[in-house]
């Protein structure tokens, strides 16, 4: 029996092969290098003391996905390929259907193929749109979504849905994550952005170490306890454990499943750059900005029901996330370009 993780040399990927290990599961890796290095995985390797199956495969390619099924006994796929950058999905939309969608269209047809019909999915609180109000619980409406890169996920989920009505075999667990910040306590393996980050703590440790003049905050006029933007921050250690409990129960359950992954905290922007400020004692000098376009006041997690049906809850607090992501960062100020 093997659990394979596709997208799994990722930032959230990478984390959950190693609790995975951990946990004493077999894995199998594909990934297609699109948003990510080797040298990922070698450290999850180094880190876990363990070796393990790894085919640079893209998951749209059937006959190379169909391979990798017949060579190892999948039970259950931890599905993490995808393209993630909201504002590249708004000018390439294709390229973010057809790699989303499409990809996990034909990862589904290969499961099947081969006698997997359980899946977990990598979601996203995108799906909740601008309409809801925190804390936000997975049965709020969800779809009205304003980017390709959120339809593509909300798109995905209902397809999971629809296959799970038709096929009594299957199972499907569809992990809306919040905010994954944070990197594995060794300083080893952590998140890589290429380019300018689009999110608050990449960006922040770039400013930390000297890399960027200055953190721009988006808006500090919401009606939040600060005026700044407030999030559902979770360590990404967390939320790699979330999936070896969601694995647990895609073996033991069919059907569609929606659980969020949170915290249940929000945390204000100016919140992140004074925690992180104080706990790594280093400055992160910021300006105000305007609002960034599509950006909401608030957003957080109910957890209850991860705890609930999971029995997972996160462990880890706000001076984790900050020690955790400036260790990373520190220790590899060009990522893994060493
Ligand atoms: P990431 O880019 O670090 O990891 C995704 C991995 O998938 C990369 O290694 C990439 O090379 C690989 N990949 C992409 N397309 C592929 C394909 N067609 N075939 C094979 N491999 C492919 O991103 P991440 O932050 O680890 O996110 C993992 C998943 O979680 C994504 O689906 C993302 O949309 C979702 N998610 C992420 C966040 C977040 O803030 N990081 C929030 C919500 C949901
Ligand atoms: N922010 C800044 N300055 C920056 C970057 C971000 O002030 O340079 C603020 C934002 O305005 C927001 C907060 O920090 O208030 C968090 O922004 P992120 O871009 O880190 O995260 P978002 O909540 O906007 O988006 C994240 C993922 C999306 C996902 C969404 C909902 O990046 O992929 O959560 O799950 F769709």
């Amino acid at each position: 029996m093997a659990i394979l993780i596709t997208g799994g040399c990722g930032y959230i990927g990478s984390h959950t092969c190693i609790e995975m290990l951990n946990a004493g599961y077999d894995i199998v890796v594909v990934d297609n290098y699109y948003n990510s290095k080797p040298e990922a995985l070698a450290r999850v390797k180094e880190l876990s003391g363990k070796d393990f199956p790894f085919y640079a495969c893209d998951i749209r390619d059937e006959e190379g996905l169909s391979e990798v099924f017949a060579k190892h006994q999948i039970d259950a796929v931890i599905h993490f390929a995808g393209l993630k950058a909201v504002g590249e999905s708004v000018a390439k939309p294709m390229m973010y259907y057809d790699n989303n969608v499409n990809g996990t269209l034909v990862l589904w047809r290969v499961m099947k193929k081969h006698g997997c019909s359980r899946i977990i999915f990598s979601s996203s609180a995108t799906v909740y749109g601008s309409e809801n109000a925190s804390p936000l619980k997975e049965d709020f409406p969800t779809g009205a979504v304003t980017n390709p890169y959120g339809r593509t996920k909300y798109v995905i989920e209902e397809i999971l849905k629809d296959i799970c009505v038709s096929d009594e075999e299957a199972s499907a667990v569809l992990l809306r994550y919040f905010n994954p910040v944070g990197a594995h306590e060794s300083g080893r393996i952590g998140e890589d952005p290429n380019g300018i980050p689009n999110n608050l703590m990449p960006f922040l440790l770039q400013v930390a170490i000297g890399k960027r003049e200055q953190l721009s905050i988006f808006g500090n006029d919401y009606d939040t306890p600060d005026g700044t933007g407030v999030r559902d921050y979770i360590h990404v250690v967390d939320l790699a454990r979330g999936h070896v409990k969601a694995v647990e129960y895609a073996l033991t359950h069919t059907g569609a499943m929606p659980i969020n992954l949170g915290t249940g905290v929000g945390y204000s922007v100016l919140d992140m750059v004074h925690a992180f400020e104080r706990i790594n004692g280093v400055p992160v000098p910021h300006v105000i900005a305007p609002r960034r376009p599509g950006d909401i006041a608030t957003c957080y997690s109910d957890p209850a029901k991860a705890k609930a049906l999971l029995g997972w809850e996160a462990e880890k607090t706000l001076e984790d996330m900050c020690r955790d992501s400036w260790r990373w960062q520190s220790q590899n100020p060009k990522g893994y370009d060493e």
